[in-house]
């Protein structure tokens, strides 16, 4: 019997968000940033490390990636040689990861991904690490990563040290703090984003002027604002800063020489449309964020779910909506069966996400 562990971890929005890196190749950001850990979209993974093989094998949604033609997948996984190294062993390592959700919706994966591969790969071999130093692993391959290890709200503290071992998240509250909270996310553009969020964030750093003024201005007040306004679940607060702290985010994009832009005229439209839902409320009902591209993420809360998706629906760009709740964190499979790697033979079980029952298939 091989060693197989598997693990289902999801993705995370940020309400202030992470742009720019102190260190590049440590990841270690400029910024503390704050998010929500979801409860869908799920990434499965499956580790196994094996004497027998001769490099680490990636699969990625059913295809191998050839990971000496693709040095972007090799150094997402260099926790590889952290864990490795840690526990003293030498064997490389088979990883099948498969996404619940269609890879082209747009919707981020590599978060889910390398928390999945952060807590499967420590374990498989042999480690057992605390969430801060999960958070460190999975940082390594993205930073964003370094959020969804944990569950509900998570805020990934910047640190001060050179070598990182400050730079991680912590829980700021469980998912069952705010039962009531929802993200609904509408994919508007199911494309590939034209720039990485790693080469826009160093673009922004080495030429914005008005990236200074979020850094030393904006950032160190919304914080601890945001802190507050989770822990007394005061939504207008939350989402007041949320809208807010998108803007600045797209606004020093933009500032950016040569500009960045990835909303699009439908994320405009959701913008103004969201705020025209507040107004005729009368107070704030729902508050949109959005990352590097179009995609619009609304946190809001149960009562008015049915109302964003009504909004949406006037959006003739939106070609999708998920609903999502505060997600509990990274979660091991135990069942035999689960597992994308057989443990009799160490090979890679045959699988596939099927859309309509939303499901990850294992063949045995
Ligand atoms: O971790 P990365 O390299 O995918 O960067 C993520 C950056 C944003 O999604 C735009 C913001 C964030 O904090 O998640």
């Amino acid at each position: 019997m091989k060693k197989i562990v598997t693990v289902e971890a999801t993705p995370n929005i940020a309400v202030v968000k992470y742009w720019g890196k102190r260190d590049e190749s440590l990841i270690l950001p400029t910024n503390s940033s704050i998010s929500m850990t979801v409860d869908s979209l799920k990434t499965r993974t499956s580790v196994m490390f094996d004497p027998s093989l001769k490099k680490d094998e990636f699969w990625l949604n059913g295809k191998k990636v050839d990971l000496d033609k693709n040095p972007e997948a090799k150094e997402r996984l260099k926790q590889l040689e952290v864990i490795r190294k840690r526990a003293r062993i030498t064997h490389h390592a088979r990883i099948v990861s498969i996404n619940g959700f269609p890879t082209a919706a747009g919707f981020a994966s590599s978060a889910s991904g390398l928390a999945a591969l952060a807590v499967a790969a420590s374990k498989a071999a042999g480690l057992k690490l605390d969430t801060k130093q999960l958070s460190i692993l999975a940082r390594l391959g993205s930073g964003s990563a370094s959020r969804s290890v944990m569950g509900g709200f998570v805020e990934w503290q910047k640190g001060e040290k050179a070598d990182g071992s400050d730079s991680h998240a912590i829980q700021l509250a469980n998912h069952q703090h705010w039962p009531q909270m929802r993200l609904v996310s509408a994919v508007v553009n199911a494309g590939k984003k034209k720039l990485s969020s790693r080469a826009g964030m160093k673009q922004t750093i080495a030429t914005s002027a008005l990236y200074r003024a979020r850094l030393e201005h904006h950032l160190p007040k919304v914080v601890p604002e945001m802190r507050r306004a989770i822990a007394h679940k005061d939504f207008a607060t939350f989402a007041d800063i949320t809208m807010r702290e998108s803007n600045s985010l797209h606004s020093v994009m933009a500032d950016t020489w040569p500009p960045i832009h990835y909303m699009n005229d439908a994320s405009r439209e959701i913008v103004a449309l969201v705020h025209e839902l507040n107004e005729k409320a009368g107070h704030t009902i729902a508050a949109y964020t959005f990352d590097a591209g179009p995609n619009a993420h609304i946190y809001t809360l149960a009562q008015n779910v049915d109302k964003v998706k009504r909004m949406l629906k006037q959006v003739k760009a939106v070609k999708k909506v998920v609903v999502s709740k505060p997600g509990p964190g990274p979660v091991e499979l135990t069942k035999p069966t689960d597992h994308l790697i057989d443990p009799e033979t160490g090979r890679v079980r045959k699988h596939s996400f099927n859309e309509k029952r939303q499901e990850i298939i294992v063949r045995r």
